[in-house]
């Protein structure tokens, strides 16, 4: 197992892609290659395009799937189409998201992902991107800090903070995590279940904020579904409720015919269903996979498929 990150419900995600051999298949969160190496072990006849942002992971992955020939590129996922155009890729037969950061970023002291290691407050998954979580907290407006914390943390206390924030930095700048712990800490106390909870929402908040990981994701979906071959599947593995929303309702567009407004009596839209949804629920790990490893707890699993005769 590797001690960059450990997959999670990996026999559901091999089970739920169906790999055959001379397929043409995506890993847009590469991370530390453990969903890649297992899909090649499944099955070695794959063409295999891996996306990663961060260059840990790339040159993390690239070393352990060396056995086998996977096209690695250092991208986001947003760029999902442009990519595999400029690989000549036309259509794909599968692809896999696995959401959010590895345990190789929150472990990295200095990538700044957690509140409790004591780092530069950084947060970014791609190191060559400008903005960083210090920018962020020292340059936003406490309105705009107060609509980050609800929006991406769901943070009751978001305004308290907010205005922490703006009290604090007005003395001397936040440079570190724990610099922000302790805002925290002055507004919701220190040792409680609900302090350590503020602490991971707020943080969380932030990380998805200077990841745009909220924006970035609709694009890749609705890009991978286009590319899917006839047959195809996409999965995806979320880890918190703003994410596993986004992907529940672009299965539900994409898998359904008209979407006028219902006043309209004859359909103007043109719309018509791509997709076939295969977990009407998501699917989660099981108690076994829970006990061995806590980070599994958040993950919901959904998986669609391409309707035949549909190509992009
Ligand atoms: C949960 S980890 C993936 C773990 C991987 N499945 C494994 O088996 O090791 C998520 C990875 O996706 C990457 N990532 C997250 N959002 C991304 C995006 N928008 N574009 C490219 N990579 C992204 C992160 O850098 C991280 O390495």
């Amino acid at each position: 197992m590797s001690a960059y990150h450990q997959p999670i419900m990996v026999q559901t995600c091999l089970d739920m892609l169906q790999l055959k051999a001379g397929g043409i298949y995506v890993d847009a969160t590469l991370g530390g290659g453990g969903h890649a190496l297992a899909m090649y072990q499944t099955e070695p006849k794959i063409r295999l395009y891996a996306f990663d942002q961060d260059a840990d992971a790339i040159a993390e992955a690239g070393q352990r799937l060396k056995d086998y020939n996977p096209v690695l590129i250092q991208a986001n996922f947003r760029d999902l189409r442009t990519s595999l155009a400029y690989n000549k890729v036309k259509g794909i037969d599968g692809i896999l998201f696995d959401l959010g950061v590895s345990s190789h970023q929150i472990d990295e002291t200095e990538r700044g992902f957690s509140f409790d290691r004591d780092a530069a407050l950084d947060m970014r998954m791609d190191r060559g991107q400008e903005l960083n979580a210090a920018q962020v907290v020292n340059e936003s407006s406490t309105a705009e800090l107060r609509r980050i914390f609800r929006e991406y943390g769901e943070e009751n206390a978001a305004g308290r903070i907010a205005r922490a924030i703006e009290t604090a930095r007005a003395d001397k700048a936040i440079a570190t995590t724990k610099d922000l712990a302790s805002i925290i800490e002055s507004v919701v106390g220190v040792g409680s279940k609900e302090s350590l909870m503020t602490k991971v929402r707020i943080f969380q908040a932030l990380r998805i904020f200077v990841n745009d990981e909220l924006g970035a994701l609709p694009i890749a979906l609705t890009d991978a579904i286009n590319l899917l071959n006839p047959g195809g599947r996409i999965v995806v593995m979320s880890y918190h409720s703003l994410e596993d929303r986004i992907v529940k309702n672009t299965f539900k567009l994409e898998a359904t015919d008209c979407i006028c407004p219902p006043a309209i009596i004859n359909c103007i839209c043109e719309h018509s269903s791509k997709l076939k949804i295969i977990t009407r629920r998501p699917l989660m790990a099981d108690s076994e996979e829970i006990s061995d490893n806590v980070r599994s707890r958040s993950a919901k699993l959904r998986v669609a498929e391409k309707k035949k005769g549909e190509q992009c």
